[in-house]
């Protein structure tokens, strides 16, 4: 485990799946972690799980679509730890899609403003405590934002990932001397945003044939945001099991 003690984690979409895992991760790393996200059953039900086993977590409300709630946010975890020494955005959609004919452009928006947009806003409000604290920000894209195979016609969700790439490329380029960005990008990762959680439907397209775990991206989260990783700037990790070899 990359030890985290002291430090103050905040992890959008920390209410479910690999958002989940890393809270669960980061905190039995000595992290305190707080748990953003829309659903508030999830959100306490992790904060207590991590409380219940010795760790620090808060759940607090969050839709990162919203810029006046990002900032609230921010200003809350300021204002309860006076720090901010990792960021992960992990908030993510992945809405059944339609052929571009019959996409309409309110489902399209919907998937940049939270996938694109949300990252901004939490990185542009987050910035100056992370500079202060020369900590470091992890960005959740997707192998559906470097590959066109990857995700079948999901056209937004791959842009919007595109996007959350090229994001972290143009933060670590700017702010890297205070400030460390990185990019995780799973392939297919069992999880709730899939509805069909039957994944075997994938294993031929994986070389290790079968689906990632949560608690697996979750270790290379941990590693990703803490000192052991500390000249590691810009990266664009696949988590895939080789799925996009
Ligand atoms: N599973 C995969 O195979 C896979 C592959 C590549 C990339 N990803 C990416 O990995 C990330 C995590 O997804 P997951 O697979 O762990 O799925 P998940 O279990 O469905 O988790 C998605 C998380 O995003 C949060 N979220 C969604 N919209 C939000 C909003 N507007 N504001 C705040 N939080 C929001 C959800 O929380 P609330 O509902 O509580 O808001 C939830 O905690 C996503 O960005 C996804 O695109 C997943």
């Amino acid at each position: 485990m990359n030890r985290l003690d002291g430090k103050v984690a905040v992890i959008t979409g920390g209410t479910s799946g690999m958002g989940e895992a890393s809270a669960k991760r980061f905190a039995e790393a000595g992290a305190s972690v707080v748990i953003a996200g829309r659903s508030e059953q999830s959100g306490k039900a992790v904060e207590a799980e991590i409380r219940e086993n010795g760790g620090d977590a808060a759940y607090i409300h969050l839709d990162v679509s919203k810029e006046n709630e990002v900032e609230g946010v921010i200003r809350n975890v300021i204002e309860k730890y006076r720090k901010i020494d990792i960021l992960f955005n992990n908030a993510g959609i992945f809405p059944v899609t339609s052929s571009l004919e019959q996409m309409e452009t309110t489902v399209w928006d919907e998937i940049m403003d939270i996938n694109s947009t949300g990252t901004f806003l939490m990185t542009k409000y987050a910035m100056p405590y992370l500079e202060e604290s020369r900590g470091v920000i992890l960005n959740n894209a997707s192998i559906a934002g470097m590959h066109s195979y990857s995700s079948g016609k999901a056209y937004a969700y791959s842009a919007s990932k595109a996007a959350v790439i090229q994001f972290t490329r143009m933060i670590a380029k700017v702010y890297g001397e205070k400030v460390r960005a990185n990019c995780i990008c799973p392939g297919v990762i069992d999880t709730p945003i899939f509805i069909n959680r039957d994944l075997t439907r994938y294993h031929d397209d994986i070389p290790m044939h079968r689906a990632g775990t949560a608690e697996e991206v979750a270790k290379a989260a941990n590693f990703l945001v803490s000192d052991d990783a500390g000249y590691i700037n810009g990266a664009v990790l696949t988590i895939d099991g080789g799925m996009s070899i």
